[in-house]
């Protein structure tokens, strides 16, 4: 049912509030309708699951070919009108030339994308690199060091595991740290769900999207939740933003513990939500941020995708 508001009784704030609200979800969308922006998140997603396909374990002969198809027509789009100089573009190139060398390695014919490719040249110096890159262990735990860069740089999502066991008091060490997260006034809002045993997380796994190409390999799920109650009515969508810091600061507690992670994306009233929710326990008025999965670095090394960072002149806008 639609909330109605009593106008006699409404407060000018509350009015204000409502109205702002208002405005800013009427038609939504129109907000953020960009068609340079549009192919530039198509180009950046195809790219990414292209590069991730690398990354897994056993990449299948022939994945991804309806993916680069598309690909490759989106930057031969791209590139006709607005050059072939931006981070979007460039990035997408460096994997697609890795994914048609994979392929090259693979025997599998992909000459229908290999042509259009070749009809767009590059006008700049390409700083992107694209691929994977293979770690083993000493190189996938956390430096011995305090330097927080080198935390920062030596951490990466972690698609394939230890079976080791990770203990309630090693995870409490985790969230003490993770707790130093700054949140809105202090306010906290933030709970953990976790799997306890790895068979639990089997379980779950059937629900849940995310781990697609390294099912099996995660040994524990954990659930970032925060609690909308907590927030105010000038306070609307505030809860992604303290869940999105926790979220940060959590995968690098966890990597400080020689703990490996990755963030799953969890999509907002996904079909299995109530599902979710009451298999944990989960309030109603709790949104779930994300699904991270966790486990100790495996001793064999893994690969990890380069997921190139922009540069600091991508990402800086000064006036
Ligand atoms: C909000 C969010 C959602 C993500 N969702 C997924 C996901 O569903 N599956 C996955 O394999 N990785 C996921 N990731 C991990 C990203 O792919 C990864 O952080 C990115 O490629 C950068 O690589 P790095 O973490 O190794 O530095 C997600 C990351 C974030 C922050």
């Amino acid at each position: 049912m639609m909330n109605v508001i009593n106008w006699a009784k409404a407060k000018k704030s509350d009015l204000h509030t409502y109205l702002q609200k208002r405005k800013i979800l009427s038609n939504e969308k129109a907000n953020y309708v960009d068609f340079k922006g549009f192919i530039e998140r198509d180009m950046l997603l195809l790219a990414h699951s292209l590069e991730k396909g690398m990354g897994i374990p056993n990449p299948r002969i022939g994945y991804g070919r309806k993916k680069a198809a598309l690909l490759v027509k989106n930057i031969k789009k791209y590139a006709d009108i607005y050059g072939v100089s931006s981070f979007p573009i460039l990035e997408s190139i460096a994997v697609l030339d890795k994914y048609i060398a994979l392929m090259g390695e693979q025997h599998v014919n992909i000459d229908n994308i290999s042509e259009i490719r070749k009809t767009v040249s590059i006008d700049c110096d390409n700083y992107c690199k694209a691929g994977y890159n293979d770690y083993v262990y000493e190189d996938l735990k956390a430096p011995n060091s305090t330097n927080f860069s080198d935390l920062l740089s030596s951490r990466h999502s972690i698609r394939h595991f230890s079976r080791e066991e990770i203990t309630e008091d090693e995870l409490k060490t985790v969230i003490a740290l993770a707790n130093r997260a700054p949140s809105a006034c202090n306010r906290q809002p933030i709970k953990i769900y976790y799997t306890k045993e790895q068979v639990t997380a089997r379980e779950f796994e059937q629900l849940v999207d995310g781990s697609h190409g390294f099912q099996g390999e995660i040994p524990y799920y954990l659930l970032v939740t925060v609690d909308r109650a907590y927030f105010g009515n000038d306070e609307f969508l505030q809860w992604y933003t303290n869940g999105g810091i926790y979220l940060g600061i959590l995968t690098l507690s966890l990597h400080s513990q020689d703990i490996g992670s990755v963030i799953l994306q969890w999509k907002y009233a996904q079909q299995c939500e109530i599902q979710v929710k009451e298999m944990f326990g989960i309030k109603k008025s709790e949104a779930i941020v994300a699904l991270v999965g966790y486990g100790k670095y495996p001793k064999d090394g893994t690969k990890c995708i380069v997921a190139q960072r922009k540069s600091p002149e991508d990402t800086l806008k000064g006036i």
